[in-house]
């Protein structure tokens, strides 16, 4: 990594990338860097949907770095996993290249400009977010994703060199095929050999080649000063262990690059092994098994960290998601940050992996549509040859609701983006994310025609029923394949009920979006022909809504990654471990004897609430969807009496009169309790109960931890409606680097020491320093015994 001890300067700053440019005043920070989550929310900054209502512009970098002296004579590489956007990079003084795609990973070869031994070397880089608006949401400013040093031999394996295919696969065997790309660049001409193994996670030597071979081992091959070479090898790995959604087992190719017997380079490429089939009917099969994508839609920013996300945040976050049976991510709009990939293979997540959102045709005033006609096709290329060996992708996507889909030249433009990936990647199909027949710019036949799977945005806004759609376009296009690539999650603001009609009575909207998601859910899931969805959205994301909010609430974790009552929805229907969640809070002051509608989300056959003690009744589920088995098709599924999907709620509710007191449900699967919940009406703010997300963590100065500090009473009930402003005091080997609540309408600063409670949360992120030691955290609020959290770092 080469993130560490860079200096910025806000603004345009005249003649920076030159060596003798005076940065003296610059500030000191580590990448990855977002300006954009420093600044103050203000409506004069892009927001609506160009924004999240914080500044952008200019920004420079600078990084002086010495080579010691054994790398002279080496090959180097920088390497940018992102840059927002419109980055020009120099090095000592030389422009190494310009990038305009802020989510494009990019590297650049500096060799000939660097100096070697004691002799100081300044990397340069402008940043120019300055056009806005610039995308339809938050997109942050700076170098907000990792940067690499690569040094390497000159005759050397080529960057993102490796392709990894497994064309044969069953239980009892695996083929698995390696083409890798050889590069010399030196001034001599080589010969060269390639020595490729296959790994198991623990180290182990386990494939074999043609002859039986631990190792395959190229012929010597003669290899021209500045010529390039490919290298395709096979190995086989006996009764291999398929990479699935629950078990995602990795392997690695280690790949040496031999001049005579010398290892010249040395190459891990993580990889799995699967089969992946989109079919007709049977939807999506993984290992010729079918799985219904249970997916959802990510944008890329962190919350209260914006653009720059250390990974810890993601793993939380995906672990939420997994929790609630989640076991697909869509990388909306845009190629990922690399490491969402990694957790994705190891976490075991089928992956869209998207490339723009806009093609020739602009969405806004500015935006990727400015580059397209230059760059698409590089850019594309990039995404895949960076992602191609990671065995979550399922999918590449070559666009999401692009304008053009309308009109013939879409056509034109889909042939050639079709065709790259194709040439590119033969082993994964393409899609793009598309509106249909009842929408403004409606995806033409043709256009449709050319994708090898048909991605579904929407169904629910083309009219009350979602599935006539789906099932309409089956019947006209029997040869399509179809997966919901885009639709509506049950989302909102976290914790939001008002009882007051005039304020827009909470349940109707709710219940609106909660009877949508239902309708599309049931019929996804009990139609294998639909391979699954991808709802909008698994995660809060910043932009896309309108002052005062800075934040769009499709999401079903709020920007902190508190789970929403919607959370559960998916959660009773993606998972089997017995759960139920009831909401609303139990705590209306004033309200006594008025009817509070309640409502169940569960996997349980029945549930019997109580008010109090009093029974209001035990309900079940005119359809036993929890019992669907989805390994099955509708016409295998034994109902007695059978009974059409669409018919029933997939939610449990109670008109409950409301008594103080405790609110409580007693869930039965097979006539056996499985699942209490009680919710106690709160009493007044007592005490701040902090928690950290886990205990193991690292001492290497980008680890974090998140602590959750929830306002309660003195009898330990979280106190629903709770605004306190928490003060959190960081000692030891930690920092705070964002503090959230999750309330889209706050304006408070990110970058804090202290934060409003919102519904009696919130949020403060902590990042470790590189020294192990402690870390100890109080949260306090006036009035309140404070709570304490004390971390140890290793
Ligand atoms: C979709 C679009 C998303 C987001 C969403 C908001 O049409 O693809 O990026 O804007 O609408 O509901």
């Amino acid at each position: 990594m080469f993130d560490e001890d860079w200096v910025f300067f806000k603004g345009d700053a005249a003649e920076a990338q030159d060596v003798t440019c005076d940065d003296a005043d610059w500030r000191h920070l580590n990448l990855p860097h977002d300006w954009s989550i420093e600044g103050q929310f203000s409506e004069d900054h892009p927001g609506g949907p160009g924004g999240a209502y914080l500044p952008a512009g200019i920004g420079w970098y600078r990084k002086r770095f010495r080579l010691p002296e054994h790398e002279r004579g080496k090959k180097v590489l920088v390497e940018f996993d992102g840059v927002y956007k419109n980055s020009d990079v120099w090095i000592n003084g030389q422009h190494l290249g310009f990038r305009p795609y802020g989510y494009a990973s990019f590297h650049y070869d500096p060799t000939p400009y660097l100096n070697g031994g004691d002799a100081e070397n300044i990397l340069a880089v402008r940043v120019d977010n300055s056009t806005q608006p610039d995308a339809r949401w938050y997109t942050g400013s700076g170098i907000t994703r990792h940067v690499w040093l690569l040094v390497t031999d000159e005759l050397h394996i080529a960057h993102w060199g490796t392709y990894v295919t497994t064309p044969v696969v069953s239980q009892k065997l695996a083929w698995v095929v390696i083409r890798t790309r050889v590069v010399n660049e030196s001034a001599a001409d080589r010969k060269i050999a390639l020595r490729t193994t296959i790994l198991d996670a623990d180290g182990n030597v386990v494939g074999v080649d043609e002859s039986g071979k631990p190792s395959s081992i190229s012929r010597p091959h003669p290899l021209r000063a500045g010529a390039a070479h490919e290298v395709v090898q096979r190995l086989r790995v006996e009764e291999p262990r398929l990479w699935s959604v629950k078990d995602p087992y990795l392997y690695r190719v280690h790949s040496e690059l031999l001049d005579g017997d010398d290892v010249v380079d040395d190459y891990i490429t993580p990889f799995g092994i699967r089969t992946i089939r989109f079919d007709v009917d049977q939807g999506f099969l993984l290992n010729e098994q079918r799985v219904k994508i249970n997916g959802v839609c990510l944008h890329h920013n962190g919350g209260c960290l914006g653009a720059a996300v250390p990974e810890r945040v993601w793993k939380r976050r995906l672990e939420l998601l997994k929790a609630m049976g989640c076991n697909g991510i869509r990388t909306s709009h845009y190629p990922p940050a690399p490491e969402l990939l990694d957790l994705c293979d190891r976490m075991g997540f089928l992956v869209m992996d998207e490339a723009f959102d806009e093609w020739e045709e602009g969405k806004l005033e500015y935006g990727y549509h400015d580059c397209f006609a230059e760059w698409a096709t590089k850019d594309l290329q990039d995404m895949l040859h960076r992602d191609l060996n990671h065995p979550c992708v399922v999918l590449w996507s070559v666009g999401n609701e692009i304008p053009e889909q309308s009109r013939p030249e879409g056509e034109v433009i889909l042939e050639r983006l079709v065709d790259i990936v194709h040439r590119e990647d033969p082993t994964r199909p393409v899609i793009a994310a598309c509106d249909n027949i009842a929408s403004p710019m409606p995806t033409t036949e043709p256009f449709a025609a050319l994708l090898d799977v048909v991605g579904y945005n929407y169904v629910d806004r083309w009219g009350e029923r979602a599935e006539r759609y789906y099932s309409i376009d089956r019947q006209r296009y029997p040869q399509r394949r179809m997966i919901g690539s885009e639709n509506v999650s049950v989302g909102g603001v976290r914790g939001e009920y008002s009882l007051e009609p005039t304020e827009g009575w909470w349940w109707r909207p709710y219940h609106t979006r909660m009877l949508r998601a239902e309708l599309l859910w049931k019929f996804t899931c009990v139609h294998d022909y639909v391979a699954g969805d991808f709802m909008w959205t698994g995660v809060d994301y910043l932009g896309e809504a309108r002052w005062p909010h800075k934040n769009s609430s499709s999401g079903v974790l709020d920007l902190c990654g508190f789970p929403k009552d919607g959370y559960y929805f998916y959660q009773s229907q993606w998972t089997d471990e017995p759960m139920l969640h009831l909401f609303p809070h139990w705590t209306w002051p004033g309200r006594e004897g008025e009817v509070i509608p309640v409502v169940c989300y569960t996997n349980c056959d029945s549930v019997e609430l109580f008010v109090n003690e009093k029974s209001w009744g035990v309900k079940s589920f005119a359809f036993a969807h929890y019992g669907f088995d989805q390994s099955k098709g509708w016409a295998e599924q034994t109902f007695a009496p059978p009974v059409r999907a669409t018919t029933a709620d997939l939610h449990l509710a109670w008109d409950a009169v409301y008594q103080p007191g405790t609110l409580r449900a007693v869930g039965k699967k097979d006539g056996e309790v499985v699942c209490v919940q009680g919710i106690v009406t709160a009493g007044e703010p007592a005490r701040i109960e902090l928690t950290a997300d886990r205990e193991a963590i690292a001492a290497d100065g980008r680890d974090v931890v998140h602590l959750t500090a929830r306002v309660l009473d003195a009898a330990g009930n979280l106190v629903p409606a709770a605004d306190v402003l928490i003060a959190f005091e960081v000692e030891g080997e930690g920092h705070i680097i964002g503090v959230d609540n999750g309330d889209p309408a706050s304006h408070e600063p990110f970058q804090a020491s202290q934060r409003r409670a919102f519904n009696g949360l919130c949020l403060a992120i902590i990042q470790v320093s590189k020294t192990p030691g402690t870390i100890r955290v109080k949260a306090s609020a006036p009035g309140l015994t404070p709570g304490i959290v004390i971390s140890k770092t290793h």
